[in-house]
């Protein structure tokens, strides 16, 4: 396995919050399914959080611009473990992205790589 890019990000759960008040900023960054999740988590805030920080962290490793968030989707599997999928055409052909979430109360953070 080849690692092909990474990306870090940290974000402010209050932030992300504050944003969420602008139903606009919810349906620009999110997919319906990711809102389905959040939604149904009693801390919903800190998942929508680690999402957005998720998003962030593939778009440091995509390292490209002009990446909508919304076409970066975080879907966990039957385990848990977050997957990530995204619109066609932004990663080369074989390759893939991993990642990880941590959360607390005011801290959510993500880390991303994109392999083969
Ligand atoms: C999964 C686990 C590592 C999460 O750790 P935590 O300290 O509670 O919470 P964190 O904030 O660090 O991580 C939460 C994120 O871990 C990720 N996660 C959950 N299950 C996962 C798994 N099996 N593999 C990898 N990542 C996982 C998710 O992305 C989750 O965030 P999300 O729900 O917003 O998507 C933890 O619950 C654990 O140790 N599980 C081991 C198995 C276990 O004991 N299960 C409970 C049986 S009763």
């Amino acid at each position: 396995m080849k690692i092909y890019g990474t990306g870090i990000d940290i974000v402010e759960v209050s932030r992300i919050k504050k944003l969420l008040g602008n139903n606009k900023f919810r349906s620009r960054v999110f997919t319906e399914s990711e809102i389905g999740y959040c939604e149904s988590k009693k801390k919903k805030y800190e998942h929508y959080a680690v999402r957005f920080a998720a998003k962030e962290s593939v778009w440091k490793a995509l390292g490209k611009g002009g990446v909508a968030l919304k076409s970066i989707e975080i879907k966990n599997d039957a385990t848990g473990q977050p997957r990530v999928t995204m619109k066609r055409g932004l990663l080369d052909k074989g390759h893939k992205v991993i990642i990880t979430l941590s959360h607390t109360g005011n801290y959510a953070v993500a880390h991303a790589m994109v392999v083969d």
